[in-house]
Formats: structure tokens, sequence, C-alpha cells
């Protein structure tokens, strides 16, 4: 992969060379996949983490989910272990949403979990019980913040004006320069009292908007610096308006939607991960019924892979504590398919372009051991080609159950007509039956 080169004119938070930052990204890129959690006060509601705004509350109003929020069933190991059943390795938290709530203990506002009913800091026990399961730890982190008294109100705010003219009103006596303290000493607690931290979910910029927020109004800069220096191993998206900046961010994240091909960025190719929920909400939502099936989920897990990205599924925990049912379910199914395919996810990137795509099927490929992964979206009767695959195949098998696949050498072995094929593809002969595994993956050993 292309690691955006820094020039010398760019600006620049850090002196990192390209290698040192494919090296820091090594883990994430090798990965692939992991759990996102949004949970917070708003779960309480269970109908959208931004119910705050679709409903305009004011912080009265949003009380009562503070009040109430007891999640007695918390168990942060459950999770974990879920999370790894599912073939997960790192997983990221919400510490803070819009709704400004700290799910940890922090000195600097009484607006956080040590307050409530539950009266424990959540995030220590959450990043405790992940880290002892053996998966990595980040942090989610809402730059919007719907409580902080001094956060100007804007156009994603609970209380924005209809008429633009009430703006500035509305601000007379907020001063943003008091939040962007907060900000820094919210983010200086996260990164210096869970030990270490590998991953920063920053959220979001919306400069673009009139009244919107980005990169002066966060104060980007010094805050990205902060954050390199008290982890500088750590891994950062890329919401912070800082896109022009070498160090500003390390990867593209594009939410709940699908790339045609590998993202770039001024021509070269990125790391990225899309964040992804089961159904239409982060949060915790009892009636929200979209939910994806097991095979879509594990299409935008290959599908991510095969364009030499990540997937981050996110689960919406409810206000008890407890994995929603259908989550659970949906993150058992996958580990049903990761427990025999994950050598076709793990390590792995987009295959190189010399390999012709067949139909139906989604590529992926492990440079370090040199395995080309064909995933079977649409099981074929009998016989697959691999179109000018002769000559570069050692050994093929599937990866379920390391059965040996067979290439069909003469062109009456199968009954039905192939059509034509080339003297140099492969055409490798399958069982009628489908394997019992949602999608089948072909492993080729290439030469
Ligand atoms: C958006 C939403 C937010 C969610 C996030 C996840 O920015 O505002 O609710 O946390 O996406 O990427």
């Amino acid at each position: 992969m292309a690691f955006l080169s820094a020039n010398a004119q760019q600006k620049k938070i850090w002196n990192e060379s390209p290698k040192e930052k494919k090296e820091r990204l090594a883990w994430w890129t090798n990965d692939r996949f992991g759990l996102f959690i949004h949970w917070g006060p708003y779960s309480l509601a269970a109908r959208h983490e931004w119910v705050k705004k679709r409903e305009q509350m004011d912080d009265k109003s949003y009380q009562k989910y503070v009040d109430h929020f007891n999640p007695d069933l918390y168990q942060p190991r459950e999770w974990a272990k879920l999370a790894k059943t599912a073939g997960m390795k790192y997983a990221v938290l919400t510490s803070k949403h819009h709704d400004g709530f700290a799910m940890f203990d922090t000195k600097f506002s009484d607006y956080k979990i040590t307050n409530t009913l539950y009266g424990k800091d959540a995030l220590k026990e959450w990043v405790e019980a992940f880290r002892e399961e053996g998966l990595k730890i980040g942090f989610y982190y809402s730059l919007l913040d719907w409580h902080h008294p001094e956060y100007t109100i804007d156009v994603k705010h609970p209380q924005s004006p209809e008429n633009k003219e009430d703006y500035e009103r509305l601000n007379r006596g907020r001063d943003m320069s008091v939040y962007r303290e907060f900000l820094k000493n919210q983010v200086t607690e996260l990164l210096t009292n869970y030990g270490k931290i590998d991953l920063l979910f920053l959220d979001f910029s919306f400069p673009e908007e009139e009244f919107g927020k980005g990169c002066e109004d966060w104060g980007s800069v010094e805050l990205m610096q902060l954050v390199r220096k008290l982890q500088p191993w750590i891994i950062v998206n890329d919401r912070m308006d800082l896109s022009d900046y070498w160090g500003g961010w390390d990867f593209a994240t594009p939410e709940q939607h699908k790339v045609d091909k590998w993202p770039t960025y001024k021509g070269e190719k990125i790391p990225w991960e899309t964040c992804q929920t089961f159904s239409g909400s982060w949060g915790y939502y009892r009636d929200e019924l979209t939910w994806k099936d097991n095979k879509q989920l594990l299409v935008l897990l290959i599908e991510s892979v095969s364009k030499g990205g990540n997937l981050l599924l996110n689960v919406g925990p409810t206000g008890r504590g407890t994995i929603d049912y259908r989550a659970e379910n949906a993150l058992l199914k996958i580990g049903d398919w990761m427990k025999y395919n994950a050598r076709s996810i793990y390590g792995c990137t987009q295959a190189p372009d010399s390999f012709e795509t067949p139909e139906n099927t989604l590529l992926t490929y492990n440079p370090t051991t040199n395995r080309l992964y064909v995933h079977l979206l649409d099981y074929p009767l009998r016989n697959i080609t691999l179109k000018g695959m002769k000559g570069k195949v050692n050994y093929l098998q599937f990866l379920h159950d390391a059965s040996e696949i067979k290439i069909s050498t003469s062109k009456g072995f199968i009954a039905i007509d192939q059509g034509s094929t080339e003297d140099n593809d492969l055409r490798l002969s399958l069982p009628v039956n489908k394997p019992p595994i949602e999608i089948p993956v072909i492993e080729l050993f290439l030469n």
C-alpha cells in the first residue's frame, strides 16, 4: 500500500516518515476487523444516539436518561469474549458521545458516569476486560458537545435555531476557547489514565456547513500534537478537519457506505476503515428493524478487505449493559464463518491487478504467504474458471476443511457445457453441493 508521502511543502503535525507510519499501522492493517460500541445515556431512550438533537431536547429533558442510567448487567468481559468469538481483534468504545456525557471518571466535568446510580468508571472496567481478553483498545471521543455551557450552538446542536439571525444571540457569552481547553483536558485524561491506547476515533468536523465547525473551532492542530505526544503509537482517524496535514490523520472512515474501490487521497491509496451498523442506528434502538443478514455482514467484511480496508462493526448495548440479542446472534454467526475462514481476512488485502475476479466472487490476497482467496458469493454449479491462472497455482483447497480442489483437465470431464476456456485458464472442479458455509472460500497456494 502506498502511504501518502510527506512532501516538503505539506503542513506537518509531526516528523514521521511514511515507513514509520506503515510500521505504526501494521497491527491494524493486519487485523482488519474491529468492534465499535456506542453506549451511553441515550441507550435508555432506545431510539438513536442523536435523540437529543432529533427531538430537540434541552439538558433538562435529557436528564432523565442520565438519572436512570444504571447498567446492572454490565459485564465487559462478556462483551470482549463475544467480540473475540466473532473474530474481532480490536474494539472502540464511546468515551463521550455528542451528548457530552463522560463514560469515564473525569475531573473536568460532573456530567459523568461516576455521578450516576452506577457510580463506577465503566470505561476503566471496559479497558481492563478487553485488554485481558487480548483485544486492542480504542476510544471514540466526540468533538461535538451538546452539554458543555461554553460550546457554541451550531447547526448540529439540539438548540439550533430556525433563523440564522438567532445564532448570534444564543451564542452571546459562550466561549469556544474554554471548550477547547476542556477538550484537551479530557483527551489528556483518556490518554494518560488508562495505559496504552491503541486507537483514537475523534468525531467529527463539518466546516462546510453554515454554522458548522472544523479545525479552528476544535484547535485540531494543537489537539493532535497533544495526542501524538501522549501516545506516539496511537492510530487516529480522519475527522478533525486536518486532511492537509501530514500526521493529521492516519486512516479514512467511510461511514455506512460501500466504497467502489480502494479510497485514494491526492492520487495515492490510503489506509481506510468503514464503520457500519447492524441496523440503522449506532446507539441501542429497540424498534429499528432494518437489520442486515449474515451474508450481508460477511460481504461487508470480505469486501472491505478485498479493497484493502478494515471493518469496524457496531453494537449498541442496552441501558442494562447487555448486548442486544439481535446483535449477539449476528456476531455469533459471523464467528461461525470466521472460525474456519479467518485466514482470508487477517493479513490480507486487495489482490494484485493481474488476477481477474471471477463473476460473483470477491478476492483477497495475503502477500506474506502468497495465497489468493476466492470467496464464492453465489455458489457455482460444479466448476469455476480462473482466467489466466494456469501455471500460477501450486495447490488448491477449500479453506474451511482443507479439502483438495481438483483442476479439471479434460474438456469432457464436466457434464454441462462450459463455453470456451482459454489455454491459460484454470477450470476448477467443485462438489455439486455447496459446503455448509455461508460464503465458501477457495484457498490458492500460488507459485
Ligand atoms: C456519526 C454520528 C455518530 C456516530 C458516528 C460513527 O458521526 O454522528 O452518531 O457516532 O458517526 O462513525
